[in-house]
């Protein structure tokens, strides 16, 4: 059975995006199936990160309104056909329905392992049509106050829905004590998020904020929490 994935955040800028695309990467290069949906209506940008935007001829929002089919408007990445892209829409008048979402992620998931959706900051409307079809919900927070207040906001709304929170840190400053920083964000996951650690990922400074080379260790170290990555269990 596939993995439908919702990545929310509650405040905005604090990687979402991101964390979607590096996933996505990492969980390809582990020979998983992946398309990624990027619900960020209006506001959209997973394109940008890996230069698609000039493939773009249809986007979610034609598919969801039936104005073309899903396989019309998917955009391979890479040349192994493991990551593929739905591009989201500058339509920011549009409102997602639980309904046409579900038909939607049930057809991807006949032919992909995982879905992979980006979602927009805050709690929207948009992420409650998506709640009725996700297997996980991962919330992406950095350290700073605001980004862990509304993270645990957004803990608490999905914990109201009856979903386990999954929590992973963007943009954190390299310890000198691995394992003490490990600790202490058990800890405020546990305790302060009321969700399950899946990892932290590091600021790159100076690099493309992407560099699979830099960020392996710990895109693999998350991607193996995820539970779907049994083959790299087995292989590495
Ligand atoms: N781990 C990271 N290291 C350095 N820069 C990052 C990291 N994660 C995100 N960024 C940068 O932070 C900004 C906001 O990230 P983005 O993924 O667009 O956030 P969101 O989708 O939550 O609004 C972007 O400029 C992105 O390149
Ligand atoms: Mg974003």
């Amino acid at each position: 059975m596939s993995e439908v994935i919702m990545i929310a955040s509650g405040k905005g800028g604090v990687g979402k995006t991101t964390v979607t695309a590096l996933l996505g990467s990492q969980l390809a290069r582990m020979d998983k199936t992946v398309v990624m949906l990027d619900t960020d209506f209006g506001l959209r940008n997973l394109d940008l990160y890996f230069q698609l935007q000039d493939r773009i001829v249809y986007n979610l929002v034609d598919v969801l309104c039936g104005t073309c089919s899903f396989q019309q408007a998917i955009i391979p990445i890479d040349e192994q056909h493991h990551l593929y892209l739905i591009p989201g829409s500058k339509d920011y008048h549009f409102r997602l329905t639980s309904e046409a979402f579900r038909i939607l992620t049930q057809q991807l998931s006949r032919q992909f392992d995982v879905v992979l959706i980006d979602t927009p900051a805050g709690i929207t409307h948009t992420h409650t049509a998506i709640l009725p079809v996700i297997t996980q919900a991962l919330v992406v927070t950095t350290m700073t106050e605001a980004a862990l207040s509304d993270g645990m906001a957004m803990c608490r709304f999905l914990h109201t829905r009856n979903l386990t929170a999954r929590c992973i840190f963007n943009q954190l400053e390299r310890p000198i004590f691995p394992s003490h920083q490990r600790e202490r964000l058990q800890e405020i996951s546990q305790e302060l998020l009321m969700a399950e650690y899946l990892g932290g990922i590091p600021m790159i400074k100076g690099h493309r904020s992407y560099d699979l080379f830099v960020l392996r260790g710990s895109l693999q170290q998350i991607c193996t929490r995820l539970s779907l990555c049994d083959s790299y269990l087995c292989t590495e």
